[in-house]
């Protein structure tokens, strides 16, 4: 298979590798809409921040063995690009009906209206998470983890922009105002809120920023990873590029829960004793409820179990399974059929689906296989530090608002509940305003001293891009 690099060209205002100097239509377009993109990272980026010099990685390139230089950089002059992985010559499409065929440069006018609403809610979720965790900074552990909170906000920024480049170049009017929309909405917003209820849920606190980065951004790289397989060919690959930047996102929550973990277990050891709230530190309990309430809001980010929309977009051709090509079937899944589990008269029952019909829990599947493997890490962690403690994923019927597990009372579990029952357990098994009022407490002023961490965290095992541990992440004007 080719493969087409084009260099990317950074000497405008929005670098890019998509050949905007040509294509005049679009880089106006684009033009005209970056002043509002500007006016919002203003009023709902970092707060307070905007003035700092903060060393970020900034994508200059799509080649995988060298894409990104890291530099000092105030945020509001992040250069925010638009870059899609190279061009796959002769791809074809790789499932549903047009299985085969040569994948789409343009978009296919019976797709339209569903690739269209496909990207507006994938770019909604990305300036949702930036306004979500807007007031993080001020009260960040180390200027270590004050770079990553940005970097990862710079980046749902680029995400942003990547999808206002598909709405703006094949969308045309409608594309358009889509992108404005998209700078309209707020995180929790009474009248004008973002699409999905997870991004309208708070990121008060650095546990909930860890929590949310770590099964919240992870949603996100499952719906890249669909999105990915596409046979809408400039979605597909600005997909790809964009879980090259995500994997970090994922890395910063993993290592962040890590590191609390790891911080709690040395306090329990040192001062003999489960009462780590009395020094300070955030005990494994309060983890596990923070886990519970962030791993299920993010399974309702997947949909309803059996839903003809999944079916719809797989058949046609526009968003496919996680890792498609590498599954050994015959990739139009008519025939096949799949196990769900839902709720029936107060049980739970397994239920034979056809397999088009399910995509959605599928893919909650694959999720909830790849949340499951740090979550092994941390018990791994926990368990050399000789505590009886172990880390659980609920199960998926667990606090859910969308599908066939919603209005049921689930236990972690995995029994059902009547609502009595339910009330008696819910503050063992969910953030209590007394557990969030705790978190809370900790969350000092930011820890601006180079090398230094706040006493709840540990601090990482080595730097970003090889620098040393006192290294000065953020400069302050
Ligand atoms: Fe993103
Ligand atoms: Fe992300």
């Amino acid at each position: 298979m080719n493969i087409n690099i084009t260099a990317v060209d950074y000497d405008g205002l929005i670098p890019n590798n998509v050949g905007l100097g040509q294509d005049l239509r679009v880089k106006h377009a684009l033009e005209k809409w970056h002043p509002g993109y500007i006016n919002w990272w203003n009023d709902m980026g970092p707060e307070g921040f905007q003035e700092s010099l903060v060393y970020l990685r900034t994508a200059i390139s799509v080649d995988p063995k060298g894409w990104a230089k890291f530099d000092y950089v105030r945020m509001p002059e992040y250069r925010w690009g638009v870059l899609l992985a190279p061009q796959h010559e002769g791809r074809k499409i790789p499932f549903g009906m047009h299985k085969g065929e040569d994948a789409w440069q343009e978009v296919p006018g019976e797709y339209r209206a569903m690739l269209r609403r496909l990207i507006v809610i994938q770019g909604d979720t990305e300036p949702a998470s930036v306004e979500q965790q807007r007031y993080l900074g001020k009260t960040a552990p180390s200027l270590y983890d004050m770079r990553n909170l940005f970097q990862v906000n710079v980046e749902e920024g680029r995400h942003l922009w990547a999808m206002v480049y598909l709405l703006q170049k094949y969308f045309g009017t409608d594309g358009r105002e889509e992108a404005e929309a998209l700078l309209q909405r707020r995180s929790g917003h009474a009248d004008t809120p973002r699409m999905l209820g997870a991004f309208n849920e708070k990121t008060p606190d650095w546990l909930s920023f860890f929590m949310f980065t770590y099964f919240t951004d992870r949603d996100g790289k499952m719906q890249l990873e669909a999105l990915a397989q596409s046979g809408f060919d400039p979605l597909s690959r600005t997909c790809r590029f964009m879980l090259t930047e995500e994997a970090h996102h994922m890395f910063v929550g993993e290592t962040g829960i890590s590191r609390i973990i790891q911080r709690t277990c040395e306090l329990m050891k040192e001062h003999k004793t489960d009462d780590v709230r009395a020094i300070g530190a955030i005990d494994l309990p309060t983890m596990q409820k923070y886990l519970n309430f962030h791993f299920s809001v993010s399974l309702d980010l997947f949909g309803q179990e059996a839903s003809t929309n999944a079916a719809n977009y797989y058949t046609q051709g526009v968003k496919g399974r996680f890792l498609e090509t590498r599954i050994d079937d015959d990739h139009l899944l008519t025939g096949a059929a799949y196990e769900i589990e839902t709720v029936e008269d107060g049980r739970i029952v397994k239920k034979s689906v056809p397999a088009l019909q399910a995509l959605n829990e599928r893919l909650r599947q694959d999720y909830i296989d790849d949340c499951a493997r740090g979550v092994l890490r941390w018990n791994k962690m926990i368990e050399k530090a000789g505590i009886a403690f172990e880390m659980k994923l609920p199960h998926r019927g667990f606090d859910r608002r969308i599908g066939g597990f919603a209005g049921a009372r689930v236990s972690p579990d995995g029994r059902v509940l009547s609502e009595a029952e339910w009330k008696a357990n819910e503050s063992k098994w969910l953030p209590t305003s007394e557990d969030r009022a705790y978190v809370t407490s900790l969350m000092g002023p930011a820890v601006i001293e180079p090398g230094k961490f706040a006493n709840w965290i540990a601090p990482p095992a080595r730097g970003i891009n090889g620098q040393p541990g006192d290294f000065e992440y953020v400069r302050f004007n």
